[in-house]
């Protein structure tokens, strides 16, 4: 190893452990920025690194790439709105494994006498990032709402996906058995056959299923890099795809889990198709109780415990400034503010923190589902802010309901609930919920930063 080869090898060692750490990190919301950081800085170290080592290679190729690539990724990174972040993390995991993909089929066309475990890899990465590159493009366009987002379902689906999947596997065989010599179709065929399973694959997957299935096929990109990295003998793409692959993969088992579903339900069930077993909310639900701004700001004004609970009605309503203000208010009477975080609320993983972090709430008051459980029974007034799902009764009790079985916030154990929303639409799942009707339930109608904006401007006023 020549003097120069060991540097770079060990600015690899570097960065993957930047990688590594900074994922550590990222286990707790105080410490989460500076994970982030410290894996940023290891990205920027290994791109250094490759290019530098690719230094006269196309350089001027990768160059633009980079100027492009950049230049699109900071003015999409500044632009997007926070509920719009789950079509963002599809689209750019899409053209992560697309590349990972090309990579694979540039080096395959130009590979004629391959070694056999190269071959085999490549022929895996290239499958494998077909299949997610596609998957991701109509997760995009799903979120989007450039299609339905809605399970799109139809006689024998199963059957036909289980055909094309067969048919991948038995090409896979094919290429690998005969490998050099294979029909010159074989292997455009194989990727063309794993494209069409990306988009059979999602298409029957419905919104609020999608976060899963984006950070599936999320792991499967890592999965891609990872095999990727074999191909060219780079450990700092086998390091960094299995770190993708693996965190993916426990992230999809953890929301599966957070919604009591198991994965397969999720991946095969078509949550929220047409034909259910739930019918869909009326809207209609009768016995609701209105509630005035001035009746709910002395509720909260004159307690002693008072329980945020938000949902994706505050992110849509970019509500956590005013949350904050309120709770300040609240807090300076006095009144002890904390905040109930289920693990699915809002539209992606952390979500809720992530925006209560951008207000400046401290994190000592964001308690996790477990925790918020044990502390509404002795809380006056659980303040439902825009969360709808994952405060239904029905998920405890209700056996004909999609959500039953998931944990769920139990508000309706607080002394006093009241639910800020717009109108009496259902949320993510579709269905109505029973707890709008229950005795200790008023409803505070309207958009929630309005909502909340007018309460403290009434709790000022007390
Ligand atoms: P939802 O059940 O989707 O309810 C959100 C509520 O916010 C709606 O009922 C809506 O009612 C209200 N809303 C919307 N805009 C508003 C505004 N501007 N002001 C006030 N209210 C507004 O949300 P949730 O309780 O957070 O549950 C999340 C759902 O997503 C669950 O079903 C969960 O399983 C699913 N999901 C989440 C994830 C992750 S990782 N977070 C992953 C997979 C699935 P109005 O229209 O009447 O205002």
């Amino acid at each position: 190893m020549t003097a120069t080869q060991t540097i770079f090898a060990l600015l690899d060692l570097l960065a993957i452990s930047l990688f590594i750490i900074g994922l550590h990190y990222l286990n707790a919301p105080p410490t989460a920025r500076f994970g982030n950081r410290l894996a940023m800085v290891g990205m920027l170290i290994a791109l250094v690194v490759v290019l530098v080592g690719t230094l006269g290679i196309g350089w001027w190729a990768i160059a633009i790439g980079i100027v492009i690539g950049a230049a699109i990724g900071i003015v999409a990174a500044l632009k997007v709105k926070m509920t719009a972040m789950p079509q963002m993390v599809a689209l750019y995991n899409g053209m992560g494994c697309g590349a990972a993909g090309a990579i694979a089929a540039v080096e395959l066309a130009h590979g004629v006498t391959l070694d056999p475990v190269v071959a085999v890899s490549l022929v895996l990465s290239a499958t494998i990032g077909a299949v997610s590159f596609a998957g991701s493009l109509v997760a995009f366009a799903k979120l989007q709402e450039l299609m339905t987002g809605r399970p799109v379902t139809y006689r024998g689906q199963q059957i036909v996906n289980a055909i094309v999947a067969l048919a991948i596997a038995l090409l896979l065989a094919l290429f690998i058995a005969r490998l050099g010599d294979a029909a010159a179709w074989v292997y455009p065929g194989l990727v063309a056959a794993a494209l069409l399973f990306g988009v059979l694959f999602v298409l029957p997957i419905g919104g609020a299923d999608m976060p899963v299935v984006i950070s599936l096929l999320n792991s499967a990109t890592g999965v891609a890099v990872a095999v990727t990295g074999f191909e060219l003998s780079s450990p700092l793409l086998i390091t960094g795809g299995a770190l993708v692959g693996a965190s993916g993969t426990i992230l999809t088992v953890a929301m599966s889990r957070a919604m009591n579903r198991p994965l397969t339900n999720v991946l095969f069930g078509a949550f929220g198709a047409a034909g259910g077993a739930e019918p869909a909310a009326t809207g209609k639900q009768q016995n609701v109780r209105s509630v005035s701004v001035d009746d709910v700001a002395a509720m909260l004004a004159y307690a002693s415990k008072v329980m945020v609970v938000p949902g994706y009605g505050m992110a849509v309503a970019q509500a956590q400034h005013s949350v904050k203000a309120l709770a300040d208010q609240l807090e300076k009477r006095n009144v002890k503010v904390l905040y109930a975080i289920h693990p699915v609320a809002g539209r992606m993983p952390g979500h809720m923190n992530v925006l209560l972090a951008e207000a400046n709430v401290p994190y000592e008051g964001l308690l996790d589902l477990d925790e918020a459980n044990a502390e509404f029974p002795t809380t006056d007034v659980a303040l439902v802010i825009g969360a709808n799902d994952v405060t239904n009764p029905a998920a405890r009790s209700v056996k004909s309901s999609p959500i039953y079985g998931m944990p769920i916030l139990d508000v309706d154990k607080a002394a006093n609930v009241v639910v800020l929303k717009r109108s009496m639409r259902s949320g993510f799942a579709g269905i109505e919920n029973p707890l709008y009707e229950l005795p200790n339930c008023s409803m505070l109608f309207g958009d929630a930063k309005a909502s909340v904006d007018a309460l403290t401007a009434a709790v000022k006023e007390l």
